[in-house]
Formats: C-alpha cells, structure tokens, sequence
C-alpha cells in the first residue's frame, strides 16, 4: 500500500499555517480552534516526500510565485483571462467552470489565429478584450489539477507507448494512441519534453503538451498575458485597435526565466493526495472497475523511471490513466484536432484527487474536459466511443455493486 513519510520534513504549508493559527487562537482566546492543519494527504498543494532541504526550498518559492496576483502595473495583459495560476487551479486542483479556458475550435478565419488558440476574454484598462467571432466553434476546457505533473513527467516514454494500441489489435474496442509533439522551439533540448524531435504529449487535456515548461510558458503567456524570456512578444487582439498593444506598458519580457522555472519546478514537485482508506466495498468497486474496462484507460498505476530529483525516481504513479488518447464519441467531441489528437479524442483523464474535489470547489464538483458532469456518476453516464461498452457495463450494474464503483472512484 501507498505509504505517507514524512520523517524530518516539515510540510511548509503546514508549519505556516500551524503558526498562524496558533496567533489566532492566541489572540481570540479561543479554545475550540485547532492548531492543526489538514494532514498532508488530505491537500492538493503538499510537496511529493523525501526532498532535500535545497529542493524543500525551490518549492516554496515556486508557490509563492504559483499564488502571486498580476496588476496591469506589474505586465497583466493587455488582454488575459485571469490574474494568477492559482485563481484558475482552485487550491493547485482543478477549476471551477467560470474559470474555463475558451479555445478556437471551427470556422476559425486563418487571419484571426495571430491571436493565439484560445480567447482572451478580460483586458486591462484602454484595451479590448477578445470576442468570440460569430460562426466560430469553440472547445471548453476546465483546468486539470496541478499536482502530480512532475511524477507524470518522469513515467518513462516507453512504459506509456507500450500502453498503446492503435489498430485495436486485442479487439476490445479501446485503442490508446500517442500524441505526438513537436516541442516548441523555447524548450531547450535538455529539458524534459524537450528537443526538435516530435515528443509524446502527456499534459493538457489532448495530451498536446510534451513539457511542463511549455505548459508554464504558456500559461503566463496566453492566460495572463505576462512575457517571458520564454515567450516575450506579447499576445494580441488581431480585431482591437491599436489602442489595445500601447494599453500595456510594462517592458517585455515581463518576467525573467527564473520565475517560470520556480513555477515548474513547483508543479513537478506537488505531490498527489494520498488515496482513501481501503474497505470490502471499496475492494469490490476496485474489481469491478477492473472487469467493466475502465482500467483499460483509466491505469491504475505506472511507474518513474531514473529522475535527477531522487523523490520522483522509481515511484509508483497511482493516476488512473495511460495518458493516451481515446475517441470519446460525438457527445464529447469538441471538433478542435490538436497535434495528432482529433476532434473526439482526449486524454484520459487521471482520476486521482477525486476524494478531495469538493472540498476545494465549495461542495461543487465539474467533470469533464468543459466541466459539463456535476457527479461521477453523470461523468461515466456520458461516456461513450471507446467507452461505451464499460459505460454500458456500469449502467447495467444493480444499485449496489453501481454504488461500489462510484464509492471506490470517489475514493482516489
Ligand atoms: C485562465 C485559467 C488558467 C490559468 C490562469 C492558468 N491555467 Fe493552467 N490550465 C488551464 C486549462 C484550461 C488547462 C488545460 C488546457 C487544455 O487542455 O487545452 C491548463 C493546464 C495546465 C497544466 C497541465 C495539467 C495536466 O494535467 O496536464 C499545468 C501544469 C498548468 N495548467 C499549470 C499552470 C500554471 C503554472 C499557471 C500559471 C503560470 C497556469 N496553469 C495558469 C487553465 C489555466
Ligand atoms: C476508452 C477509455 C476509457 C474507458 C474504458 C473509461 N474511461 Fe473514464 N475517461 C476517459 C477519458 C478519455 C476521460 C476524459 C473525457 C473528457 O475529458 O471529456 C475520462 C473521464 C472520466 C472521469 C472524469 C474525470 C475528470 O477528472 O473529469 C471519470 C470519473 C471516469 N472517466 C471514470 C470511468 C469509469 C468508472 C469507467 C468504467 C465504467 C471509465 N471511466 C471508463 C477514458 C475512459
């Protein structure tokens, strides 16, 4: 079984809060407080076990970077979709609907792509926000949670291509395949992900991005319109006036390398939240899970290979997905291909962390690529493609042995 240790490593978040709780027990008088914070299993944005105090100390100013609000004063814009990492990532899990990502999906005028692939639909004063062209399609995309992409970088390309099974040669209906990337000339060749040769996608929501650099990179870029040594052209409305570029006075690269690397470093290092506890209807939803087909996708655990961040080397990853595409069928399609995904396949999506969603979303739950499914179960019921039959399967169960698999997948 997973293991917590913690052994000599003080959980930072935990220690400040302990501090600043402790003040105000102090200060109120109050003896129903409790000093204690959430155990470290029990949160989204705890580092991964076992680093060193030098690595301990990369973490916690990534965070801080991860949290910190833009003022157009300080780069924000000119036009952006919100003012910091983790206004969209609630909690470094994922986000609420109203913080959803629009992307240009068809019909799509070839002029207006100098905007880049997503609309910005907030700007800074004096300039003009995106809006969405009559006639154009879009795809919506929820943020994924954050934590976790560092033990997801460090899953060998072997041990994922091995999961794949494009012509459906086993013939259970279900075909992985590999989103092939060409990194992004900004992505050194040293870099994970990185180099001019095509690389297995792993992040995003069609596994479009190979690197966690090109990801950072690009959020700062796209989504709250801050340039880096990165990216350091800033992004436009190819439809405002000029008004819209001059709006935003900070001098470019808004920030240096340095800051994007912290906030990669950061998200590799977050650790995933320790699975619930084990019970027998939970080991029978586990079965179950397993002969309805969903763990033909939804892999239970993969494992790191050799890491330079010893913590992440020869781990298990207990996600929940084999970081393929699947064709998800019409009702989920978004019609937006993305690299060598179409427009009905996504990545399957890790299913980690579902115990603790609604507790860092105020009770509310989103599902989905575009948050369409307010429970699990709603989830399952709207899969279908190469799902369909263990969606079909799941249907069929009887009540009870259907509250097992729901009990055991809200138990991640
Ligand atoms: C406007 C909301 C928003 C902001 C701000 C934002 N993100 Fe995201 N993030 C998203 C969405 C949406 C996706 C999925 C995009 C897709 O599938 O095309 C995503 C994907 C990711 C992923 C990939 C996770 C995975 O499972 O593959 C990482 C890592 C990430 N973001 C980190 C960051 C960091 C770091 C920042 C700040 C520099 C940031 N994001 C800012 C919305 C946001
Ligand atoms: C053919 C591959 C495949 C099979 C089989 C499959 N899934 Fe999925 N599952 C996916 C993909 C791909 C997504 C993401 C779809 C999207 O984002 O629109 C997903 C999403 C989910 C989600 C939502 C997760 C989230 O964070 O939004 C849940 C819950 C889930 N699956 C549970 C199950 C269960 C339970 C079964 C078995 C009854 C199952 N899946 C079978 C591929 C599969």
């Amino acid at each position: 079984m997973h293991h917590r240790h913690r052994a000599g490593v003080v959980h930072p978040r935990r220690a400040a809060l302990a501090v600043a709780l402790a003040v105000a027990v102090a200060a109120s008088g109050c003896d129903l407080l409790t000093t204690e914070a959430p155990d470290p299993g029990e949160v989204f944005d705890g580092p991964v076990d076992g680093l060193t105090a030098a690595e301990l100390a990369a973490f916690v100013r990534g965070d801080r970077e991860f949290g910190r609000p833009f003022a157009p004063s300080e780069g924000l814009g000119p036009i952006f979709n919100n003012v910091s990492c983790a206004a969209c990532h609630s909690a470094d899990g994922r986000g609420r609907i109203e913080n959803a990502l629009t992307r240009f999906s068809i019909g799509l005028d070839p002029a207006l792509e100098l905007g880049g692939p997503q609309i910005q639909d907030k700007a800074i004063p004096g300039a003009e926000a995106e809006r969405l062209p009559a006639g154009v399609q879009v795809s919506v995309r929820l943020p994924p949670p954050v934590f976790g992409v560092g033990l997801i970088e460090a899953i060998p390309e072997a041990t994922i291509l091995a999961l794949t099974d494009s012509l459906d040669t086993d013939g259970d209906g279900i075909s992985g395949r590999p989103n092939w990337v060409t990194p992004p000339d900004f992505v050194p060749a040293d870099e994970p992900g990185g180099g001019p040769e095509p690389r297995l996608g792993r992040f995003s929501r069609k596994a479009q991005v190979a690197s966690i650099l090109h990801q950072v990179a690009g959020a700062y870029h796209q989504d709250m319109g801050i340039t880096s040594d990165f990216l350091p052209v800033e992004n436009r409305n190819p439809l405002a006036s000029r008004a819209t570029e001059a709006a935003d006075r900070v001098a470019d690269p808004e920030i240096p390398a340095g800051t994007v690397r912290a906030v990669v470093n950061y998200v590799r290092l977050l650790a995933p939240p320790a699975p619930g506890a084990d019970s027998p209807p939970r080991r029978q939803g586990a079965a179950l899970f397993g002969s309805l087909g969903c763990a033909r996708c939804h892999v239970p655990v993969l494992q790191t290979g050799p890491n330079p961040v010893a913590a992440l080397a020869n781990q298990p990853v207990r996600l929940y997905s084999d970081l393929l595409l699947h064709d998800m069928g019409d009702g989920l399609a978004d019609n937006r291909p993305d690299g060598s995904a179409s427009g009905s396949e996504w990545r399957t999506a890790p299913l980690w962390g579902l115990r603790l969603m609604r507790r860092f979303l105020n009770g509310d739950a989103f599902l989905l690529h575009d948050g369409r499914a307010r429970s699990i179960e709603e989830a399952i019921l709207l899969h279908g493609g190469e799902a369909q039959t263990a969606r079909d399967g799941f249907a069929a169960l009887g009540p009870d042995a259907r509250a097992a698999v729901l009990d055991f997948v809200g138990s991640r």
